[in-house]
């Protein structure tokens, strides 16, 4: 299931300090890093499933929140803060809401871009939870 994973946080005077190591504390290899920006009010952004994807979901900047779709039951987390993340197994329907002005959503992604690897249509993913 997905779950909240903190990271090291250095704070320090001169201003605080995070960082993230692959496999150490994030349980997958990072294949790429994309980010979410520039999200005009009340917008939704990547309403869809991956089949392989694993993926650890940090508000570099602002707060928006990611909503997990088990096919069964919705759960909402709210992201806010830079030194903690969502960690989204593989073969989970999310999609993120709620973004405030100037919010920045950094997704560290076990693979590559692969277009292959979308569900995007939501009955679809229905049928591949109950296999
Ligand atoms: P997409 O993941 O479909 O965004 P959303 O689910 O929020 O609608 O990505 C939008 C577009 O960007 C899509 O045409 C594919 C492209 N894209 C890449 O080429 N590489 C990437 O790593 C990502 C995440 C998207």
């Amino acid at each position: 299931m997905p779950h909240i994973i903190h990271l090291p946080r250095f704070e320090d005077p001169r201003g605080n300090l995070t960082y993230v190591e692959q496999e150490n504390h994030i349980p997958f290899k990072i294949k790429r890093v994309y980010w979410i920006y520039d999200v005009p009010g009340g917008q939704t952004r990547g309403g869809h499933a991956f089949r392989e994807q694993q993926e650890f979901i940090v508000a570099l900047s602002g707060s928006f929140d990611v909503v997990v779709n088990t096919g069964e039951e919705e759960s909402r987390y709210h992201l806010n803060r830079s030194y903690y993340g969502l960690f989204v197994p593989p073969g989970l329907w999310r999609h993120l809401d709620n973004f405030s002005t100037n919010s920045v959503a950094m997704v560290l992604s076990s693979t590559t871009y692969s277009a292959g690897d979308y569900i995007r249509d939501f009955d679809e993913y229905l049928q591949f939870r109950r296999k």
